[in-house]
């Protein structure tokens, strides 16, 4: 089913979502601008809501709307999205996106056959199986809740799918309208042209796509797209803004741009490739020193051995920890401090270092597949909201910083920044 969503995140197209991603973008900034207290913005919570409005425009085609109606967030409320914006099915939606979020636990705290999961991997699935059917256990609740959100979103691809009846239906006289750009629509486009794609090279033409795929991959990147893009934005701002030789450099790059394109203009997919050297090197240090997605799984096809150990058959459970990796001194010297410069190309740190040492994405044919999706909203904010602010932590924030470790690593308490206005 992968390659089904490859195409959908070839360069042409995710050039072509740019003007969506800065528009929200823009409202992030605005968002900041109109927070009652300037000196304790709750960052973490302005990236998630732009965040998933973000997927909801370019994976649901639908406006969440949850980065509307923000700017009256103050300080004390709660870090999490949903609550209480956006209308009848969408915040409803919400509501059991957030519910799922809650579920999704590494930890002691969770669910029994996640905890036994951890322990003896082979009884997760058969234990799972067993207690989604018993009333009261956290497995029933979140299979429950899944259902739930699962529905939903059936229902939203039922009214794309009448939205397109309806436009067709407009007739020949009427005015083309452009085609969405997002990707239910595209998989949509794909399921009636018989394909099993979303177009253009790659795409699967033995695969039949149906509903349930549709759906399947339009939950997957809710959860997978989320929380881990305005986590990583999130820690860029809140390491940046306690390393003032950095923020410097990384001000003069950003500002060496303005000149060019005009004060206000995004940059385009090109000039977000290659045009920022270092703040390229910035998100890759931020991402090795917060390493959002703490565990890999993986499951073995043939016996193999690595590094002198042997994993005997196929079907063996193995867990790579790329926060691991990224703390590993003989590849990150000094892995305690926070220098971006360990990425710059002509860094010999860089060049001894081993190809898969820094993993934030994962490796192979499972890596992440919103890579550049997410990379390229990571970029964009940054540049606009560093042409407005720089950032201090906020005297209300706690030092040191406290971490939730899930699936996707998170603030505790969120990061709350002094908004400083540049001149
Ligand atoms: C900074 C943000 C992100 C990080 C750090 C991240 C990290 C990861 C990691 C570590 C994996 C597992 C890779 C593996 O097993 O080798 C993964 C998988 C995945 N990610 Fe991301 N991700 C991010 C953003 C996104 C976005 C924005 C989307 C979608 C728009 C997305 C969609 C997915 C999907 C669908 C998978 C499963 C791929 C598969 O199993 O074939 N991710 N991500």
């Amino acid at each position: 089913m992968r390659s089904t969503v490859v195409p959908l995140y070839q360069p042409a197209r995710l050039a072509g979502l740019i003007p969506v991603m800065q528009s929200y973008v823009d409202t992030l900034a605005a968002n900041i601008a109109a927070c009652p207290d300037q000196d304790c913005v709750p960052f973490c919570q302005l990236s998630l809501r732009m965040a998933i409005d973000i997927i909801g425009r370019t994976a649901f085609g639908i406006e969440f709307g949850l980065s509307k109606n923000a700017a009256g967030t103050g300080s004390s409320s709660s870090e999490s999205p949903g609550g209480g914006e956006g209308e009848g099915d969408v915040r409803e939606f919400l509501r059991e996106y957030k519910r799922s979020m809650e579920f999704v636990k590494m930890d002691l705290t969770s669910s029994l056959s996640t905890i036994l999961g951890l322990f003896l991997p082979c009884v997760q699935t058969p234990c799972k199986r067993l207690l989604r059917r018993v009333p009261g256990t956290a497995d029933y609740k979140m299979d429950q809740n899944e259902r739930r959100l699962c529905s939903r979103i059936d229902a939203i691809i039922a009214g794309r799918r009448r939205d397109r009846a309806t436009r067709r239906r407009c007739g020949p006289g009427a005015a083309p309208a452009p085609a969405p750009l997002d990707f239910i629509a595209a998989l949509l486009d794909a399921m009636e042209s018989g394909g099993g794609g979303g177009g253009g090279a790659g795409a699967n033409k033995d695969f039949a796509l149906a509903d349930r795929h549709v759906r399947a991959l339009a939950y997957e990147h809710l959860i997978a797209g989320t929380k881990t893009t305005a986590f990583t934005l999130s820690s860029v701002v809140y390491l940046v803004s306690c390393h003032p030789l950095v923020e410097a450099k990384l001000l003069r790059e950003l500002d060496g741009f303005a000149p060019r394109r005009g004060r206000g203009r995004a940059p385009d997919a090109d000039e977000l490739q290659s045009g920022f050297p270092y703040l390229d090197q910035v998100i890759k240090e931020a991402m090795r020193f917060y390493v959002v997605s703490p565990l890999i799984a993986r499951q073995t096809s043939e016996r193999v051995e690595i590094g002198g150990y042997v994993l005997p058959k196929q079907g063996a459970y193995v867990w790579l920890a790329p926060g691991v990796l990224a703390r590993d001194a003989a590849q990150f010297p000094d892995p305690e401090e926070f220098r971006p410069e360990r990425f710059a190309p002509e860094a010999e740190e860089e060049r001894a270092r081993h190809p898969y040492a820094h993993i934030p994405f994962g490796v192979g044919p499972r890596a992440c597949i919103g890579h550049k999706f997410a990379l390229q909203q990571v970029k964009l904010a940054v540049v606009e909201l560093y042409r407005r602010y720089v950032f201090r932590h906020s005297p209300s924030m706690e030092s040191p910083i406290q971490f939730d470790f899930d699936l996707v690593l998170a603030f505790r308490h969120g990061v709350k920044l002094r908004a400083i206005r540049r001149g």
